[in-house]
């Protein structure tokens, strides 16, 4: 079955470790036949989310006009969510933790839709991914998406050090095996 994918990375280097990640699992997935749109996050104009609840959690529209207006159309229309990021002090980056706490908008509109994520990080200690993990797993649970897939690349600092690692293939089949 054709699919609506839609990455959202969250790093500001756009040759990193999860670029690499995010761009070998699309690879796979458009080989797959699926259909893919990504947001950039650290590169778009996301005001973080002030509580006003003005939204009403999505029956309104929020106070910032920005960049969330072009993303929240692709969330809404996508069979599958994906995050490709850094882990920055355990967790997601500011860049991309912005655009989740912007979620309040489509936060009840999502249920059914699966999720991915890809991370990276430089330590090969595996309690470094404790946080995110459970991050993402409340996520699942409160948003109510169905897990697809998570690859954590540890150990991985730079470029170099991923690419000499099967994590780029884990995500090209991870891609390519969506269904
Ligand atoms: C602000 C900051 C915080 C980081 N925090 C962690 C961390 O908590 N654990 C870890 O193992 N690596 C940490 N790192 C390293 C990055 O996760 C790692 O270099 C990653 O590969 C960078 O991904 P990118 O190339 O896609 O930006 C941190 C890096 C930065 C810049």
């Amino acid at each position: 079955m054709t699919m609506k994918i839609v990455v959202i990375t969250g790093s500001p280097h756009k040759k990193g470790t999860s670029a690499l990640l995010a761009d070998e699992f699309i690879r796979g997935a458009k080989e797959a036949g699926h259909e893919v749109s990504r947001f950039d996050a650290a590169f778009e104009n996301v005001h973080p989310c002030i509580g006003c609840n003005k939204c009403e959690y999505g029956k309104k529209t929020c106070v910032f006009q920005d960049a969330m207006n072009k993303l929240n159309p692709m969330l809404l229309d996508s069979d599958v969510i994906v995050f490709a990021t850094p882990i920055y002090y355990w967790n997601f980056p500011a860049q991309l933790k912005t655009v989740i706490d912007r979620f309040q908008v489509t936060v009840f509109s999502m249920r059914g839709k699966k999720a991915v994520l890809l991370a990276t990080a430089a330590s090969k200690e595996s309690w470094v991914k404790g946080a995110l993990d459970m991050e993402f797993n409340n996520m699942l649970r409160f948003i109510g998406w169905e897990d697809a897939g998570r690859i954590y690349a540890l150990g991985c600092s730079v470029r170099g050090e991923i690419e000499n690692t099967n994590y780029p293939e884990q995500a090209y089949e991870l891609g390519k095996s969506l269904e």
